[in-house]
């Protein structure tokens, strides 16, 4: 009844990533439809110091390590800045810092990033789908390339490095970009991966047919680059699994990541949690229940209790998402809703 998040399966979660809004300012097309969805009444969504609270019961009681906050759109979030610091000055089981970062669609980016970087943020990930402004306006429906463009120069100049970017390939809306956003990539200092579209959307509409597979986007990138798997490349838990880009000369230029969640599944490694932004712990993506922290943190739980009820939820992970199973149950919420 201490100690860290172990599962039966034997797995360890040491990352916790937290969502701070089901909202977002975007409208993609394989997340939300054009009116959006009905988002969380803003009783149930936890404060800032809710949050926190919570964030310092997996660190100190848990033996979380890193916090990565996600949304909808973590953007939208005013008090962002404060949570990351109070965050960072949280002190990992073996002494280190907790380290913070941040998955965003990236607009905003370029006005806040030097406060989040001040705050104690180390690194972003920015979603970027495509480099034409016209294709951007398509998948999103709206008409923010700039800004994310914006953001991405941003972050770099505020040394939130490696800024990474993620990437989502639909086919036939820019499927044909691969080579494309590798290039500008490497041109730019990014660290780009690629994603395969997981069952997560909120119409149910996924078609494992029309995903772009990760083999098909190493196929199209190793007609103009050199990619060799990255040495010692065990992955551990990270999703992505990674190529070094090389040059004519057999120089490095630089690398490119492909998250496969859907033909390699990583659940074997995978060592996250997860808190919603209504205070309900997720223990996968793919969880077809949550266990409710916030009402007990709300009537008064002290943090053992907090831990504890955690604790317990985290034991009973399932030992992967059987996306391929015919019996498959797609999530009760949708990826907006749960945090990516
Ligand atoms: P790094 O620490 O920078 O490697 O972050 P990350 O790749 O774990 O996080 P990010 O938020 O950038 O997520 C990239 C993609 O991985 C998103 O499409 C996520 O939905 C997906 N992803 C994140 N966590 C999980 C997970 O636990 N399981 C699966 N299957 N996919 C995940
Ligand atoms: N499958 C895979 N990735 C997705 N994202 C959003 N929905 C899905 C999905 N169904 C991506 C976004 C963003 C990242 C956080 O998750 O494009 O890059
Ligand atoms: Fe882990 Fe679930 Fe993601 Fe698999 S789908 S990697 S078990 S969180």
């Amino acid at each position: 009844t201490t100690g860290p998040l172990r599962d039966r399966h034997g797995r360890v979660a040491r990352d916790l990533r937290v969502s701070l809004t089901d909202r977002c300012n975007l409208r993609c097309h394989y997340c939300m439809p054009p009116e959006g969805l009905p988002w969380l009444a803003s009783d149930d969504v936890l404060s800032d110091a809710e949050v926190v609270r919570l964030i310092e019961v997996a660190v100190r009681d848990l033996g979380v390590h890193e916090v990565r906050f996600t949304g909808g759109e973590p953007l939208l979030r005013k008090g962002l800045e404060d949570v990351v610091a109070a965050v960072s000055r949280l002190r990992t089981d073996g002494g280190d810092p907790v380290r913070t970062s941040l998955t965003t669609n990236g607009i905003g980016l370029e006005r806040r990033a030097p406060a989040l970087a001040a705050a104690g943020l180390t690194r972003v990930n920015v979603s970027l789908d495509t480099l034409r402004a016209d294709r951007f306006a398509g998948i999103t429906r709206r008409d923010r390339h700039a800004d994310v463009l914006a953001g991405l120069a941003a972050a770099t100049a505020a040394g939130l490095a490696p800024v990474k970017v993620n990437a989502v390939l639909l086919r036939g809306t820019n499927d044909d970009e691969a080579a494309d956003l590798l290039r500008w990539a490497l041109e730019a200092g990014y660290r780009l991966r690629f994603i395969e579209q997981m069952p997560l959307d909120p119409h149910g509409t996924w078609d494992r047919a029309q995903m772009v597979t990760a083999e098909e986007v190493l196929a199209a990138l190793q007609e103009e680059f050199t990619l060799v798997p990255r040495p010692g490349t065990a992955r551990g838990s990270a999703p992505a699994e990674t190529w070094d880009v090389l040059d004519a000369a057999g120089g490095r230029r630089g690398d490119v990541g492909i998250i496969a969640s859907v033909t390699r599944p990583f659940c074997g490694d995978c060592d996250r949690t997860r808190l919603t932004a209504d205070g309900q712990v997720r223990t996968c993506l793919f969880s077809t229940s949550e266990t409710d922290l916030r009402t007990a943190l709300r009537g008064g739980a002290d943090d053992a209790t907090l831990a504890a009820t955690w604790r317990a939820a985290m034991w009973g992970k399932l030992p992967g998402h059987d996306i391929d199973d015919p019996g498959f149950l797609h999530p009760t919420r949708p990826m907006s809703a749960i945090g990516g």
